[in-house]
């Protein structure tokens, strides 16, 4: 079965987390553009949306979604994304597309985190995947070599600007152990804007598809 097929099913079924006139949050990437269609073929009505990139932003208004501001809809009760890497504590590694920031600041404002994947992200320690660490741009060398110095080999993604105007360095070879410890110590970087892992706040429920059906993980 192939990869887009795994991704629709995973999409399909996230669709049941919807709840009619909602407000939800929608992440980025090819698996939240499968669910944009599932959700625009569903009757499911929504109120509104947050999304997390101007990518997700216009596919949602072709579809007839009002795209909502975070600053005035207040927390919300879903956020549905998908993720590059998942591990048996539903903690993640996200940003491939380079929408992180944006990402898990409205992760952080939903009461519940639905993540949809195939069952290619599924690891049991992260960090086969290169992360993602989102810098200010003045701040691009500094912060690779605070990256070196903490085990890590980074790859500056160039061409890339992201939405909030900053520049994403892939950082290969991290010991990822201990998610929550990387994940704040990343933080603590000065030019850091914001990284990939999603450990602090992991997801609540994984939607992992595989030929088999789609696993519900909680
Ligand atoms: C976007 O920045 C990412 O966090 C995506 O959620 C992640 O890269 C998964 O993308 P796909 O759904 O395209 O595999």
């Amino acid at each position: 079965m192939s990869q887009d097929r795994l991704k629709r099913d995973a999409a399909h079924a996230a669709l049941e987390w919807v709840e009619h006139d909602s407000i939800i949050g929608v992440g980025t990437g090819s698996t939240v553009e499968a669910f944009i269609s599932a959700l625009a073929e569903s009757r499911r009505q929504v109120e509104g949306a947050v999304s997390s990139s101007e990518a997700t932003s216009k596919r949602l208004r072709e579809i007839g979604i009002r795209v909502l501001d975070l600053n005035h809809t207040g927390d919300i009760d879903v956020y549905i994304d998908g993720a590059d890497e998942f591990d048996p504590h539903r903690r993640l590694i996200k940003g491939g597309g380079g929408a992180l920031t944006r990402e898990k600041i409205v992760a952080e404002a939903a009461r519940t985190f639905v993540c949809m994947v195939d069952e290619s992200k599924r690891v049991g320690v992260l960090g086969a995947f290169p992360l993602p660490v989102e810098v200010i741009p003045m701040a691009r060398s500094l912060v690779a070599r605070k990256l070196v110095g903490l085990g890590g080999r980074p790859e500056w993604r160039e061409g890339l600007t992201t939405d909030n105007g900053n520049l994403v360095i892939d950082v290969h070879q991290l010991d990822l152990v201990d998610p929550v410890t990387m994940e704040r110590a990343l933080n603590d970087i000065p030019g850091v804007v914001c990284n990939g892992l999603f450990a602090i706040r992991p997801a609540n429920i994984v939607l992992c598809a595989a030929p088999g059906g789609v696993d519900t993980i909680r």
